[in-house]
């Protein structure tokens, strides 16, 4: 407690005596004197100390450690040799911890304590790739903001998100945690996930730190393979992955973490290039860098450290600056600091960092103030926030065919057969990435439906989706795909051929997409599309309900069944989300932000490709094409209907010169032609036609989402400056360059009403 008081005393003294817990002083100059007069009393070890960070060791309301490893750990913290935790979680616990630090160390340094809060904490979001379907950026930064409500109120001030990778690989698990192919919608939603996740002031005691990851390229792994070796071009790496990065860096994001894999030959927790370059150097970010879970330790089996001394300088050298797991900093640095390998200025500035962010958070005034038990109770599915995820639940749902209108559902006098072991499983819903929450803890299908009781509701299970019977999947626990019993079809076929419609949700398990879990054949898995297939041959009234994390493949469906509703993993409220879209209370609006391949052939494939040269659709042999499958996806990206139907027209541009200094307007028509009111998100695509380095076939630089009532028309306007032309050149720097360009406005990246005008510089 002593060595509590003098620290408390330096930070006081720096305050001038101010003590309010929320009004702590967050100007920048202020918390740069106080961390240099920390830094000043601090001993080597204290300093690599703060670099360390454990994964839980200790179950502080059970017995003492049990293993060799967790009594190291928890002996380290006493000796203030840990600077940060991670999945340890709630009040009980964390205090526990944070005691420990703050009152037996000497300069009892409060830890920081970080989780993987990815889509919620205990209330979950729909995963992030399906808040993105959204488009809305407001519904996305309160989705994270109520993450941050309850994962402060459970003693986290940290999390590790948003993920921002771009990926253009369905095979690749981990697509289910970012924003999709896109860097211009990534960028958006990454800066909104900030923004929701600090709010306007980290010092707060309902805010927590964001982390910008994986830095950088970890979503172009390979053949879609996780952890796989990454091989990109300068202007990929860019154009499209770094974008969405400099985003959370302008929205003032505070950590960003590395990554597992490498890029042009250099693991990224050790790419100089990267961290202390660009990053640190470049972009002049003045927070800190985690690296991935025991990133730093994996550059030996890269082939890049020839052992963990190595690798902790090569980490350390390159702006790593706190170490997730590989234990290696704790053990290494003091020596290569000793032998002159590091330069001790360099842990200063890791240490610096580290402390700042620490100060920014309040975590000095009150290492407490994350720590109220009252509060933990009040937040933790607080009905305010089961109201918040449900709107954005319902706001990720994209419609992808609605042939002969079977949807919305009439609500009385109908029998509905519902098919399907993910109908009524409360566990898939919340999808991958949610350890702070509880199992089984969704509102199912089922359960979502049955709100709906005019109508006559049959449930059958129908088939598995895999061999845990929608038990609880553990986390780290194997998936194990193709269950192959079929002895629930035949109930499943006589409650459907009495059923005026079918709702059929069909899918992946929540655990089949995530860290880890690539897959090569990304179709409805098992023996479900069997069953979809069966169920057909007796009533072809089916409404498909997909619950997946990537996008799938579904050509057999999209050919044969007329109404097709994504609906990815929502969360906690996935059951009245999908009901109300089923029923018409909500009238679908989300749109894809990722391509729905035809065939695992096609991948990557994305909206924003190059036009080569040789671009089809020609009849010949020699461009660039499939001789066996078309080029375009089955469902673009931008792609999602509507239960009304909307008809742009009028395309209009009122100037056709752009110069740097002014702006040009374009703008459409947009009538809602159908019977129902709804929701439209308006896509912006501007094609650069030549420039010093090829250009994709379009990009996306606007969007706006329009309501509109049965017959009104608006008009939209867009507005065009030359900083929306902006890429990476040829001279290697971010820039416009002269020249014409294509403007399409519509409905997905297919659109095509067109206007051109010509950047003048
Ligand atoms: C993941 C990170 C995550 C970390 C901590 C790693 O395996 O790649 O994204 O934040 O674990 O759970």
């Amino acid at each position: 407690m002593k060595k509590y008081c003098i620290i408390t005393l330096i930070i006081l003294t720096l305050n001038g005596c101010q003590t309010s817990v929320d009004s702590f002083n967050n100007d920048s100059n202020v918390i740069n004197r106080k961390v240099d007069s920390l830094l000043s009393i601090m001993t080597i070890d204290e300093k690599i100390g703060q670099m360390n960070q454990y994964n839980g060791f200790w179950d502080v309301t059970g017995p003492a450690p049990k293993n060799g490893d967790a009594k190291f750990k928890f002996n380290n913290l006493k000796k203030g040799l840990v600077g940060s935790m991670l999945n340890v979680r709630g009040v009980e616990e964390i205090t526990a911890l944070q005691k420990i630090a703050v009152e037996q160390t000497r300069l009892g340094i409060p830890l920081i304590i970080g989780n993987d809060v990815i889509h919620g904490y205990k209330t979950l979001s729909p995963i992030p790739l399906a808040e993105a379907a959204s488009w809305d950026l407001e519904e996305i930064e309160n989705s994270a903001r109520i993450a941050a409500l309850e994962a402060s109120a459970a003693g986290t001030n940290w999390t590790f998100a948003p993920m921002v990778d771009i990926s253009r690989d369905a095979r690749w698990g981990r697509v289910m945690e970012g924003a999709g192919e896109d860097p211009f919608l990534g960028s958006l939603i990454a800066a909104a996930r900030v923004r929701g996740f600090q709010g306007d002031d980290l010092s707060k005691h309902n805010t927590i730190a964001a982390t910008a990851k994986h830095f950088a390229g970890y979503g172009f792994a390979e053949s879609g393979r996780d952890y796989n070796t990454v091989d990109v071009s300068k202007n990929t790496l860019y154009n499209i992955i770094l974008p969405p990065f400099m985003a959370t860096l302008d929205a003032g994001v505070r950590t960003f973490m590395n990554g597992f894999n490498e890029l042009d030959g250099v693991p990224v927790t050790g790419s100089l290039f990267l961290q202390r370059d660009l990053l640190k150097g470049e972009w002049n970010f003045d927070g800190f860098v985690i690296s991935d879970w025991g990133s730093i330790q994996e550059m030996i089996p890269h082939g890049y450290a020839k052992d963990g001394a190595h690798a902790t300088e090569l980490a350390i050298k390159a702006g790593s600056d706190m170490d997730m797991e590989s234990h290696l900093y704790i053990k290494n640095i003091k020596e290569l600091v000793e032998s002159k390998k590091l330069d001790i200025k360099l842990i200063d500035d890791a240490v610096s960092r580290i402390l700042r962010v620490k100060f920014e958070l309040g975590l000095f005034d009150d290492p407490y103030k994350y720590l109220n038990a009252e509060r933990e109770k009040e937040v933790l599915y607080h009905p305010d926030n089961q109201k918040g995820v449900l709107e954005m639940a319902k706001k990720s749902i994209v419609l992808l065919k609605n042939k002969t209108n079977l949807l919305p559902l009439k609500k009385e006098n109908q029998t509905i057969a519902l098919i399907g072991a993910l109908a009524n499983d409360n566990n898939s819903p919340l999808g991958n990435w949610r350890t702070n929450s509880d199992n089984n803890s969704a509102i199912t299908v089922l359960e979502g439906m049955q709100a709906y009781p005019k109508n006559k509701l049959i449930y059958k299970r129908g088939a598995d989706v895999n061999l845990n019977k929608g038990g609880v999947v553990k986390f780290h626990e194997k998936v194990i795909i193709n269950e192959n019993d079929k002895s629930g079809f035949s109930t499943a076929k006589s409650a459907a051929k009495n059923a005026d419609v079918v709702v059929m949700v069909l899918g992946e398990d929540g655990f089949q997409s995530g860290e880890g879990r690539s897959r090569t054949s990304i179709g409805i898995p098992g023996v479900q599309q069997e069953l979809l297939e069966e169920v057909y041959k007796v009533n072809k009234n089916i409404v498909l309900v997909l619950m997946n994390g990537r996008p799938l493949n579904i050509n057999w469906a999209d050919k044969n069944i007329p109404s097709i509703v994504e609906a990815w993993q929502l969360g906690t409220q996935t059951g009245n989300a999908v009901a109300q879209v089923l029923y018409g209370d909500y009238n679908p609006s989300g749109k894809l932000p990722m391509s729905f391949p035809r065939s695992v052939g096609q991948i990557p494939i994305y909206y924003n490709y190059k036009n080569t040269g040789r671009p089809g659709p020609k009849k010949e042999i020699f461009w660039s094409h499939y001789n066996d499958e078309v080029n375009t996806p089955l469902y673009p990206f931008g792609y999602g209907l509507s239960y009304t139907s909307f008809e742009y027209s009028n395309i209009k541009i009122d100037n056709k010169n752009l110069t740097p200094d002014e702006t040009l307007n374009v703008s459409v028509d947009l009538k809602n032609s159908g019977n129902y009111s709804g929701k439209e998100v308006v896509q912006l695509y501007i094609k650069d036609r030549f420039a010093s380095v090829t250009r994709p076939v379009r990009e996306l630089k606007g969007f706006e989402m329009v309501s509109l009532n049965p017959g009104e028309t608006k008009t939209i306007n867009f507005e065009i400056s030359e900083s929306l032309l902006k890429f990476y050149t040829a001279n290697e720097t971010w820039e416009s360059e002269s020249g014409f360009f294509d403007i399409f406005i519509g409905t997905n990246s297919n659109a095509n009403l067109k206007e051109s005008f010509e950047l003048i510089k």
